[in-house]
C-alpha cells in the first residue's frame, strides 16, 4: 500500500520574533530567518509531491505590529519573489495568495501579482502565501460575494449550500488542508483558514519557525500518516 501525502499543509510560521530576541538580533531578522526556513519547507513539499502549502505571511491583525516591523514584513515578498523566483519557474511552483491584496502597499502587490502571473501556468507545487489575511475576513468577503449573487437571483436561498459558499473564499480553487502546523509553542489557530480547518489535524511544535526544519517538517507529516494508517 502506498503512503497516503497529504494534498494541503498549512503552516502558521510563528515564533520568529522570539527566534531574533533569543539570538540578540531583531524581530525583522527573525522574519528574514523565517523566510529561509520557508524556503527549505517548500522544497520539502516538492520532494514528498505535497500539491498544496499555504503560509500564514501576513495577517489582517499584524498591522497593528510596530511600523518598522510592518515595513520589513511587507517589504519581505519584494525581496524574495525578485530573488526566488526563476527557482520557482525551473521547480514548476506555482504562486498562489490569498487575503485582501488591494490594501497592500504598491511594490508589495506588484511583486506579489508578478508571482501569481508569472507562475500560473506551473503544475507542481501550489506555494498559496495568506498575505493581508483572516479568517473571518475570508468569510466576510465571501458573504459580500453571495449577496450580490443572491441579489442577482443567480442563486436561490434556499439551495445554498457548502459548496456554493465556498467557491467565495480566498482559497476557493484549492483543497482544505489535512493539516495545519503551527510552530512556536502556541496552540491557537489565530483566525487562520477558519472555515477551511473544519477537518484538518492540527499539529503543534515548540520550535521557533526559522529553526523549523525538513526532518521537522517530515516528523510532522509522519503523524499524520500515522493516524491515517490506523484509521484505515
Ligand atoms: C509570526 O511570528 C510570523 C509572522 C507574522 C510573519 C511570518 C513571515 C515570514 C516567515 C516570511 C514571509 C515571507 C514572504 C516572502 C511572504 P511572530 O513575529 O509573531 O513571532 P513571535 O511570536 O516570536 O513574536
Amino acid at each position: 500500500m502506498s503512503l497516503w501525502v497529504p494534498n494541503h499543509v498549512a503552516i502558521i510560521m510563528d515564533g520568529n520574533g522570539r527566534w531574533g530576541k533569543s539570538r540578540g538580533l531583531s524581530r525583522s531578522e527573525g522574519h528574514f530567518a523565517g523566510t529561509q526556513a520557508m524556503e527549505k519547507i517548500i522544497d520539502a513539499c516538492v520532494e514528498m509531491n505535497i500539491k498544496v502549502l499555504t503560509l500564514y505571511a501576513f495577517s489582517t491583525e499584524n498591522w497593528s505590529r510596530p511600523a518598522d516591523e510592518v515595513n520589513y514584513l511587507m517589504y519581505l515578498p519584494v525581496k524574495f519573489f525578485n530573488k526566488k523566483l526563476p527557482g520557482f519557474m525551473k521547480k514548476n511552483i506555482r504562486i498562489l495568495v490569498s487575503g485582501n491584496i488591494a490594501s497592500l502597499p504598491d511594490s508589495t502587490r506588484k511583486a506579489v501579482i508578478k508571482a501569481v502571473e508569472q507562475t500560473k501556468s506551473n503544475d507542481g507545487l501550489i506555494v498559496n502565501f495568506a498575505l493581508n489575511y483572516s479568517g473571518r475576513s475570508d468569510i466576510l468577503q465571501a458573504v459580500r460575494h453571495l449577496v450580490l449573487d443572491i441579489q442577482h437571483k443567480k442563486i436561490d436561498i434556499n439551495q445554498l449550500d457548502e459548496n456554493y459558499f465556498q467557491q467565495f473564499l480566498y482559497t476557493k480553487t484549492l483543497p482544505d488542508p489535512e493539516i495545519i502546523i503551527r510552530t512556536g509553542g502556541e496552540k491557537r489557530i489565530s483566525n487562520f483558514l477558519i472555515w477551511q480547518s473544519a477537518q484538518a489535524e492540527l499539529y503543534f511544535s515548540d520550535v521557533y519557525f526559522p529553526d523549523f526544519n525538513k526532518d521537522l517538517f517530515r516528523k510532522a507529516i509522519a503523524e499524520v500518516q500515522k493516524k491515517h494508517r490506523i484509521g484505515f
